[in-house]
């Protein structure tokens, strides 16, 4: 009977996948590498989310891993090249929660063009700072998008019916462009007017966070939203108490919908191809 880890917090409805195609399946959250390492030559399989590194050091371990599957979509965790390298199977769960991102992504564009998390605050506070917040619309604006995978396309399904121009920069947007007809391309987005604001929902260093903060202090860009960071967990940042940057820890797709939708999604994946050899989202 194959053995699978699964070693991030998910939903229990990836255990119960395994255990009804009679995988055997251990949850143990929360492991150092060192732990990771002594346990790992039982396994066939191991599913992760984020917090697991799955490292040279655990597959050099790992004599019987075959596959290793990640609830989400990025795999910055995992060492793709040594998987590869050691003919293990790398699968994650695209768009599995692209919509739960997407609409975060939309949520973090109203929270700071509207000032919603100061608003909060200060009404908490018992401050009335109606005086002091005046938001931006944004119909008759333009919405860039950069990258036009699952979050992209979602997102711009999401905001059709705010009245925005909508710019795509994507490397392979151009063969599928009649399947878009709501959005344009554009080449380059070399100039941000004072005006704009950049929203960052996708990894942390595709941003240079020092570039951001010194465009927000300078006023070169009108604010930022941002739910990734260059290190995470992000105990520390740049952008942290600046007043224009609204900040979130990486929740963008964290909902109850997107979290059972990843974990159905890679347990029913892994167990086809543990028990069927069926390779489904390999990267
Ligand atoms: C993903 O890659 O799926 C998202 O960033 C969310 C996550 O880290 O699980």
């Amino acid at each position: 009977m194959p053995k699978v880890l699964i070693s991030d917090s998910m939903s229990s409805v990836a255990q119960k996948i395994f255990e009804k195609n009679n995988i055997s399946v251990d949850v143990k959250t929360g492991l150092s590498e060192e732990e990771i390492i002594k346990i790992i030559p039982d396994y066939d399989g191991m599913v992760v989310r984020s917090a697991t590194k799955v490292t040279k050091n655990i597959m050099e371990a790992a004599k019987n891993l075959k596959v290793i599957g990640r609830a989400g979509a990025g795999v910055d965790n995992i060492d793709v090249p040594t998987a590869k390298e050691k003919n293990m199977i790398v699968m994650n769960t695209p768009g599995g929660n692209a919509n739960a991102t997407a609409e975060h992504t939309f949520a973090l564009i109203m929270s700071v063009l509207r000032k919603i998390p100061f608003a909060n605050e200060t009404t908490h506070k018992g401050k009335w700072g109606k005086k002091n917040i005046k938001g931006t619309e944004l119909s008759k604006k333009t919405l860039g998008i950069v990258g036009f995978g699952n979050v992209g396309v979602r997102l711009s399904n999401l905001v059709k019916g705010f009245d925005m121009k909508i710019l795509v920069h994507s490397k392979s947007l151009e063969s599928r462009k009649s399947e878009y007809p709501h959005v344009e391309t554009k080449n380059h987005f070399k100039k941000m007017k004072p005006t704009s604001y950049i929203i960052n929902a996708a990894r942390g260093n595709i941003v240079d966070e020092n570039d951001l903060n010194d465009a927000l202090n300078e006023n070169l860009i009108a604010g930022a939203a941002v739910d990734v960071f260059s290190k995470e967990p992000a105990s520390e940042n740049i952008l942290f108490n600046n007043p224009k940057a609204v900040l979130t820890p990486h929740v963008a797709a964290s909902t109850t919908e997107a979290s059972i939708v990843v974990a159905e999604m890679v347990a029913n994946q892994i167990a086809d191809f543990l028990l069927n050899g069926v390779k489904k989202n390999t990267v």
